[in-house]
């Protein structure tokens, strides 16, 4: 396995291994790329989408998305679309997958499968870097916070995704998806303390009101979204990316209009999340 850093505070690329055949010592160290650098991309794979969810399997359990098309014919498989006319694309805040579940998504692996020929990159972004660059007074404060989570506002029609291709997932049924978490958690695996709010689907602190909540939420948000913390992932033919969705938030460049982009996102589930 050769391991190149993508940025000083999160990511790595890795060359020399195929997924599709990866299991043992060979996946644990994988496995703990992940945990300890929050997303890793993986180049020249050759992965079918029975593969794919071979692969995700040996992870643990698959999270079903109910809110994304599996257009592919694979239930377990999101289709993560953005066609050539569309405007709006899926994922371009910054955000981190399920946190509106009470046992939040522990990552993704994200195949790409049909590129634009330039843009259409992810960043991603350290979210034990964001935690350690607050101050001490800071942290203190977030250590007795919880904060709610909740994707109504977006999965819901009229919702921010109702112009996305997600638009004709949207049963027209109120949604009801709602989370209580930790402000700060601590990572199951390596430990390390993460700022675990996101732009997506936090609303607010628990106790406190949306309007009380705002301008600390937009502080940390404006931390977590430093670029310093962030790396970028460009896209080839045969990449993978795996992220640790505790660990890291994400975001979908919406910078190829014209073009179609097809990617395939298998959600794996996670593990309860304490402070
Ligand atoms: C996502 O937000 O899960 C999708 C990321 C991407 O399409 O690059």
């Amino acid at each position: 396995m050769n391991i190149t850093p993508l940025g000083a505070a999160v990511g790595v690329e890795i060359t020399g291994i195929q997924l599709a055949e990866l299991e043992g010592a060979a996946l644990d160290a994988l496995k703990m790329q992940v945990y300890e650098n929050g997303v890793a991309v993986i180049r020249d794979q050759e992965l079918s989408p029975d593969q794919h969810i071979a692969f995700a399997k040996r992870w643990g359990g698959i999270d079903v998305n109910p809110f994304f098309p599996t257009n592919s014919g694979w239930p377990e498989i999101a289709e993560v679309r953005k066609a050539e006319d569309q405007k709006d694309n899926i994922g371009g805040g910054w955000h981190t997958d399920h946190s509106f579940d009470q046992v939040p998504a522990m990552g993704s692996i994200l195949v790409a499968r049909e590129l634009p020929p330039v843009g259409g990159d992810t960043l991603f972004s350290s979210m034990g870097a964001a935690y350690d660059a607050l101050s001490v007074g800071l942290k203190q404060t977030l250590a007795g916070l919880n904060a709610v989570h909740s994707a109504d506002h977006i999965y819901q029609p009229g919702g921010y995704y109702s112009k996305t291709d997600l638009a004709d997932e949207m049963t027209g049924q109120e949604l009801s998806t709602r989370a209580v978490h930790p402000v700060v958690i601590r990572h199951p695996v390596t430990g390390r303390k993460l700022l675990y709010i996101n732009g997506a689907f936090t609303t607010h602190f628990e106790g406190w009101t949306r309007e009380e909540t705002l301008p600390l939420l937009r502080y940390l948000i404006e931390v977590g979204s430093r670029e310093q913390f962030q790396c970028c992932v460009q896209w080839e033919p045969g990449s993978v990316a795996i992220w640790d969705n505790r660990a890291t938030w994400h975001l979908a460049m919406n910078d190829y209009h014209g073009h179609r982009r097809v990617m395939h996102r298998i959600t794996l589930t996670g593990e309860p999340i304490a402070a």
